[in-house]
């Protein structure tokens, strides 16, 4: 293929020298005339594992060129890698102001273009900065469409420096986000042949995965790094807990916990979290990512708690009341707050958990209910039927065999039905159904 690399930075130049070793007649362009010069001379811009030896051999294959002419490269290729820099802000901002400025010089130059070109977006970008201000922006400066004169697509570049020839070779996988499938036709051609997944998504899911991922990584160096202090202040070894923690791949390397869902409840995380934070304090050990989490976890809650107060019913039929599904433990259960909350407000609520039988309930459970809803027994019915049918909303958070069916069935179309599991979407239900962040 003949492709053109804008932005001769990591992942620029890896991209170039690799694409290069691959078959693919590349053209770099960057502003830096530095860069340009020493690819010229078969040098490397970056310092890489590998580089040094691989420029060498792309520059003498003959396949590899470089100029600052944006038009000349677009002219001469048909498809460009898009790997500027898009760094912080003083506000923590993105500063776009690179990306933009050559987004703008890429249009002008596929004004005389005849033949179609793909424009492949690598740089790290906020969602919604592609479909909102790049295509329009290529729209205008070049007086064609998207999907006829050009495609454009995002695709977030998972290398990491210091490793990234080897991680161009093996990424976690390959995402496009595109809207139309020849950009991802052209991305399978040349990325297809990796050993991993490769996935055709939206171009917004594409920009937030980028993120995400790096919010993901950020939290896990931070959560053992803050084990790792705490660990230190207990006199325990926090490699050998850490080592433990991570063999665990049914739980905790795992995809367990990680679907986005309602608050977490229940007798053991919040009182261990809590403990956790006050062996710290006595120890005047600092965890503040630890220390965010339950409140975190309440914020979540009062968003539900705004989505049913927004929207302004007066009958509340509330489906799960226990932590969760399959258990009948109400003890710091996030529904028994939102309950609460319903009540406090004045609103009429009547709750069906299949699970949850006052009379059943012992110890701690029944104790937790005395003090928190004293009079829960006269709010919760036994049929599902007769909460749905005197309901206005009807709040989800908890899914039983055949709950879906039943609400297919039962829900009318005047009804509301604030759905906290996320597994209600492609229910089938006649009213309408409102997800909690979805
Ligand atoms: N570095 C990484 O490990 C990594 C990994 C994944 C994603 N990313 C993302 O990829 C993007 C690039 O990162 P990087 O570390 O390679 O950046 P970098 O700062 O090393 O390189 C960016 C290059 O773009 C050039 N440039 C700026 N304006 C230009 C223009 N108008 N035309 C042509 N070239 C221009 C600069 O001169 C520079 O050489 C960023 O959005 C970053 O967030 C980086």
């Amino acid at each position: 293929m003949n492709i053109s690399i804008f932005g001769l930075g990591y992942v620029g130049a890896v991209s170039l020298a690799c694409l290069a070793r691959d078959g693919h007649r590349v053209i770099g362009v960057d502003i830096d005339a530095a860069k340009l010069d020493l690819i010229r001379r078969g040098k490397t811009p970056v310092v890489e594992a590998g580089m040094v030896e691989l420029m060498e051999a792309v520059a003498a294959s003959g396949r590899v060129r470089v100029t600052d002419d944006v038009r000349e490269a677009v002219l001469e290729s048909e498809l460009s890698l898009i790997c500027v820099g898009t760094p912080s802000a003083p506000n923590g901002s993105q500063d776009q102001s690179a990306i933009l400025r050559l987004t703008k010089s890429l249009g002008a130059a596929l004004r005389d273009k005849a033949a179609t070109h793909v424009f492949v977006y690598r740089s790290t970008l906020v969602p919604g900065t592609v479909e909102e201000v790049l295509r329009p922006l290529l729209e205008g400066q070049s007086g064609k469409r998207d999907g006829e004169g050009f495609h454009l697509c995002f695709q977030p570049e998972f290398l990491r420096e210091g490793s990234s020839i080897a991680d161009y070779d093996r990424p976690p996988f390959t995402i496009v986000g595109a809207s139309h499938p020849y950009p991802v036709e052209r991305l399978k051609a040349l990325f297809g042949h990796l050993p991993c997944e490769f996935h055709a998504t939206s171009i917004r899911a594409a920009e937030m995965v980028k993120y995400a991922c790096n919010n993901f990584h950020a939290l896990k160096i931070t959560f053992a790094n803050e084990t790792a202090r705490l660990c230190e202040a207990l006199g325990v070894d926090p490699f050998e807990v850490m080592d433990l923690v991570c063999r665990d791949t049914q739980l905790n390397i795992s995809r367990a916990y990680l679907k986005p869902g309602f608050a977490f409840g229940g007798s053991c995380l919040p009182k261990d979290l809590r403990a956790t934070l006050h062996m710290a304090k006595m120890r005047d050990v600092e965890l503040p990512m630890l220390g965010g989490i339950l409140p975190s976890n309440r914020s979540h809650i009062d968003h539900a708690i705004a989505k049913i107060m927004a929207a302004g019913k007066r009958r509340v039929g509330l489906i799960g009341l226990s932590f969760k599904a399959g258990t009948d433990d109400l003890r710091e259960s996030p529904l028994v707050l939102l309950a609460e909350h319903c009540i406090g407000k004045g609103l009429s609520l009547r709750i069906y958990d299949p699970e949850v039988q006052l009379s059943r309930l012992l110890g701690a459970n029944r104790r937790f209910i005395e003090e928190h809803l004293p009079h829960i027994g006269s709010l919760m019915h036994a049929n599902l039927e007769a909460v749905v049918a005197d309901s206005d909303i009807l709040v989800v958070g908890a899914v039983y065999d055949g709950l879906a069916q039943a609400l297919a069935q039962q829900v009318q179309e005047d009804q509301l039905v604030l759905d906290l599991t996320g597994t209600l979407r492609q229910a089938g239900l006649k009213g309408t159904v409102l997800g909690l962040c979805w």
